[in-house]
Formats: C-alpha cells, sequence, structure tokens
C-alpha cells in the first residue's frame, strides 16, 4: 500500500473520532507486519486527562487483536494538518514498535515519512 493510501485509511476513520471537547479530531492507521491496518481514533472524556490519543487507541488495540511488529503508522486530524504524535505517543509507539515510520500529511506534495527513532531521541526503555 502507498504511503498516500495509509494516509486515506487514516483519514476515513476520522468520523470515528470522540472529541467533544477539543472538537480536535485524530485518527491513526497502524500498518502491521502482515499488511493489515488497525484503527485508531482519539476518544475523549470529560475528565480531560483520561482521554486516550488515536495513535495509542490504534496501537493498544492491535496489540489486543494479536499483532506484534509494526511497519508504518499514518495520522490524519480534522481540521487537517501534518498531525505529529505528541511525546507520550511517541514514547509508547516506540516501546512496541521501534522501527515505526511515521507517515504525516504535507502542505502539499507527497505525505512525509519520518523514522520514529528521530522522533525521539535517547528514549528511555529499559529500568
Ligand atoms: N491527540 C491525539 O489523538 N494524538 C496526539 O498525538 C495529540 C493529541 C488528541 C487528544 C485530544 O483528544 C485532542 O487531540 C486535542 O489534544
Amino acid at each position: 500500500m502507498s504511503e498516500a493510501a495509509l494516509l486515506d485509511a487514516a483519514r476515513a476513520f476520522l468520523p470515528r473520532a470522540r472529541a467533544p471537547h477539543s472538537r480536535f479530531r485524530v485518527a491513526a492507521a497502524l500498518e502491521d507486519e502482515a499488511g493489515t491496518v488497525h484503527p485508531g481514533v482519539n476518544v475523549e472524556s470529560a475528565t480531560f486527562g483520561l482521554t486516550i490519543c488515536a495513535e495509542r487507541n490504534a496501537l493498544f488495540g492491535a496489540l489486543a487483536r494479536g499483532a506484534t511488529r509494526f511497519r508504518r503508522i499514518a495520522i490524519a486530524c480534522d481540521p487537517p494538518s501534518a498531525c505529529m504524535p505528541c511525546g507520550a505517543c511517541r514514547q509508547v509507539l516506540l516501546e512496541y514498535a521501534p522501527d515505526l515510520e511515521v507517515i504525516v500529511a504535507s502542505e502539499k506534495g507527497p505525505p512525509e515519512r519520518i523514522p520514529l527513532r528521530d522522533l525521539l531521541p535517547r528514549p528511555f526503555l529499559e529500568f
């Protein structure tokens, strides 16, 4: 699947987002090693702090379905922008998918591809 197609898959999940507080919808399409695409959307809580981001939602759902290795994650948002994963999601994604590539929209032209490792230098990984 092309990067543009994976980003389109993420965009297709945007209506599932539950963002009554921020009105900022985020969706992720997480591709595992077999090519299966796992959806994730942000789901907000009235307590705010219990909100889950789209990226971690995708990862946790995929792990629950038995997927173990991942290739790419595409992230889309509404209103549209080149939405990057937050620091918390970078940390958790790196722990379970260290070789992940992050696909985000660019203002013009093809989607941007960024190695997750570049987004979280010198991570905390072990204790
Ligand atoms: N959000 C995500 O889903 N992913 C991120 O990486 C950053 C933020 C969500 C959380 C909240 O529902 C909304 O965007 C505004 O912060």
